[in-house]
């Protein structure tokens, strides 16, 4: 088969990614997409990273056996704890991750030098974001938090209101003034972009991963001649568990209902 007309393999924890999903598919609307949520272990945030490691195996084995042309990993925290050994796992296929893109959205956006991330205990803990940032420019200060209740309330759909802007004060007390830029380093949390807004100081350029990875995973399919041409693409869901709620919470995170019947219900552990 031309692998030109596979489709890129995505993989999230969850309903998260499919932030990382929507700007994919409005950088590439020629592409189709094979989306795996592995609803059945969400979330990675808190687990260890030789688990998260595991977890990201599995997904990508799953994803490769059915055929796509690269794989993107829109998990933050499966980014930063997996990326390099999927990479060296599957030298022959393209994966991208977020937390380099996410990096260099931020250092373009600070002026200050002074950037604050907020991710899962998991991201923070392995300090990827900080690294990714240094090895952009080494002058830059980074201050990370762990928000670990901002993925619930986003999965609950309660993205404004009082009780996100308190739960965002708390996570923000002592943070301001300084950081210039706040890098939105999980997939849930620009869904929460408005109540952020609302709470951090006027000043303060919010950026995510979502776009910066979008167009890094376009130039290297172009790079490698794996563009598709023409049609309108279209979407495959694969979850864990639970079809029934990725519907009902996936528009939060899409925009948009998937459609009905395109969610496939799969056993990751036969998988593999
Ligand atoms: N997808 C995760 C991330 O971006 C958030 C949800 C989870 O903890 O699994 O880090």
């Amino acid at each position: 088969m031309d692998p030109r007309q596979l489709p890129i393999g995505i993989f999230d924890s969850g309903v998260g990614g499919l932030t990382v999903l929507r700007a994919l598919r409005a950088a590439l609307p020629g592409e189709d997409f094979l989306y795996l949520g592995d609803t059945a272990r969400v979330p990675y945030g808190t687990r260890s990273p030789e688990t998260v490691r595991r977890y990201a195996s599995q997904a990508a084995g799953l994803l490769l056996a059915r055929g796509i042309k690269a794989l993107v990993v829109a998990c933050n925290t499966a980014s930063a704890a997996a990326l390099d050994t999927l990479r060296e796992a599957h030298p022959d296929v393209p994966v991208e991750g977020v937390i380099e893109p996410g990096a260099r959205a931020a250092v373009a956006a600070s002026r200050k030098a002074r950037v604050a991330v907020l991710a899962t205990e998991g991201t923070v803990a392995g300090g990827a974001y900080p690294r990714a940032i240094r090895a952009l420019d080494t002058e830059i200060e980074v201050e990370q938090r762990a928000c670990a209740m901002l993925v619930a309330l986003a999965e609950e759909g309660w993205t404004d209101g009082p009780v996100v802007e308190e739960t965002l004060r708390r996570y923000f007390h002592g943070l301001f003034p300084g950081p210039d830029v706040l890098l939105l380093g999980c997939t849930h949390f620009p869904v929460l972009a408005a109540a952020i807004r609302a709470v951090a100081p006027e000043d303060v350029a919010l950026v995510d991963s979502a776009a910066t990875t979008a167009a890094a995973v376009r130039d290297d399919l172009a790079a490698r001649g794996l563009l598709r041409d023409g049609g309108a693409g279209r979407v495959h869901f694969l979850v864990t568990d639970n079809p029934a709620r990725f519907e009902r919470t996936a528009t939060i995170f899409l925009g948009e209902n998937p459609a009905h019947g395109e969610i496939e219900l799969v056993d990751i552990q036969a998988a593999r």
